[in-house]
């Protein structure tokens, strides 16, 4: 039986695949909610480390087990998945335990504390030949999905800059900076988009505390691609304006992304500088015009609506389903780290440039399959937008 729910069509012929969600406070119950509405999994348990949240949670009626033992959990042969929204310090603890229980997870953003702790779960992972799968939300959202194809179907030509600005009054973290709190969202969405022939090579990061939180509170980075395009992070939880804004530049098109836009949230312009053709100009012309402008249409996209976590469920249940790797599988989790990482230390250098590690597997990229979108590649689920 098939069921489209909010543009998001799932199969649902196949057993349901039995999940617990590890984790019940900001987070964790978007995830609850969405494992419940998405028909290929169901969920076993809620986990909490504090019972009494879990259960109001998940309220008085409910039928979802609560524990507050993530051993509990996994010895139990009805979980084959779980949906880890823990802080970002026990991912590795917990997903660890986990794949080595032969679990298959979903693990919240970043990966782990550390690149170093990231390779061992990827690695765990492959061992167990388990889905390991990062929620990357932003990467399912209909915006960017759109300019993913846009830029990987050569539709920007060719990429110049890339521009992130996610600067909000937000939450100071108390054991994170704000890098590590939000640049994971927009590096998880250049991760997405690049070409597969086009790698972060290097980074410079700066960063202050004006507030003396004990760690940066506002961060900017620079961040040199192979083939000498910048892409740019501001990431801040000080502004007392909130923007969500990407924009994408090529030699062809530019598309801007206003996440807060009700209205029109992606635009893709015709706009922008060519290089002057100088035929038939003499030396001085030519010395005065080395570009020329281009004010072509500017086109807004109509993008479906529905919400990026439920993409994520159907994703992973139709990786699992599949026996594939997610879109946002753990090399791509290990790809954001190797740019967190980076960005720290040139943080801690007071901005200085330093090489981003690259994340060495052979077609990793080519191998991270896309979210089927025609029928023959249906599985479990599947995501049709
Ligand atoms: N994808 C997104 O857009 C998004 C948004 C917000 C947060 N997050 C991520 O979600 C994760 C959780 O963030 P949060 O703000 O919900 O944190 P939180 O502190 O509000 O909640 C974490 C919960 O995990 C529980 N917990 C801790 N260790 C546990 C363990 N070993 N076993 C069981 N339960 C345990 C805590 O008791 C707490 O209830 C973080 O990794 C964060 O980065 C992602």
């Amino acid at each position: 039986m098939d069921r489209s729910i909010e543009g998001v069509r799932v199969e649902t012929s196949s057993p349901a695949i039995g999940i617990a969600v590890i984790g019940a406070g900001y987070w964790g119950p978007n995830l609850v909610r969405n494992a419940q509405q998405t028909p290929g999994l169901r969920l076993e348990y809620l986990c909490d480390l504090d019972v009494d949240r879990a259960k109001k949670v998940l309220g008085d009626y409910s039928t979802v087990r609560v524990s507050g033992s993530l051993d509990e959990v996994l010895a139990d042969p009805a979980v084959s998945a779980v949906a880890i929204a823990t802080p970002a310090a026990t991912h590795y603890g917990v997903a660890l335990k986990a794949l080595e229980a032969g679990k298959h997870v979903l693990v919240e953003k970043p990966l782990a504390p550390t690149y170093e702790e990231g390779r061992l779960l990827v690695e765990a992972a492959e061992r167990h030949q388990r889905v390991l799968m990062l929620d990357h939300t932003y990467v399912y959202t209909p915006p960017v999905r759109h300019i993913r194809e846009l830029v990987r179907g050569g539709e920007l030509g060719d990429l110049q800059y890339l521009d992130s600005v996610r600067i909000n009054l937000g939450l100071v973290q108390p054991d994170v900076d704000v890098l590590w709190d939000l640049a994971p969202h927009d590096l998880s969405i250049f991760d997405a988009i690049l070409p597969d022939d086009v790698q972060p090579v290097s980074v410079a990061a700066h960063g202050s505390d004006p507030v003396g939180a004990g760690h940066a509170c506002v961060a900017h980075l620079t961040i040199r691609l192979s083939n000498d395009a910048l892409a740019h992070v501001h990431v801040n939880w000080l502004s007392p304006t909130k923007i969500r804004t990407v924009v994408v530049g090529g030699s062809s098109r530019t598309v801007v992304w206003d996440d807060l836009n009700p209205v029109q949230k992606l635009s893709v312009h015709d706009r922008g500088v060519d290089r002057a053709d100088p035929t038939g100009l003499d030396a001085d012309a030519r010395g005065r015009t080395a570009v020329s402008y281009r004010t072509g249409d500017t086109v807004a996209p109509a993008l479906p609506n529905h919400e990026a976590l439920r993409s994520v469920m159907v994703e992973f249940a139709a990786a699992i389903g599949e026996d594939r790797a997610p879109l946002t599988d753990g090399w791509s989790g290990l790809r954001v780290l190797a740019m967190l990482e980076a960005a720290s230390i040139s943080l801690q250098k007071d901005g200085m440039s330093v090489p981003i590690r690259q994340v060495d597997v052979t077609g990793m990229k080519a191998a991270t399959t896309e979210i089927a979108t025609d029928a023959s590649r249906r599985g479990r689920g599947e995501v049709t937008v």
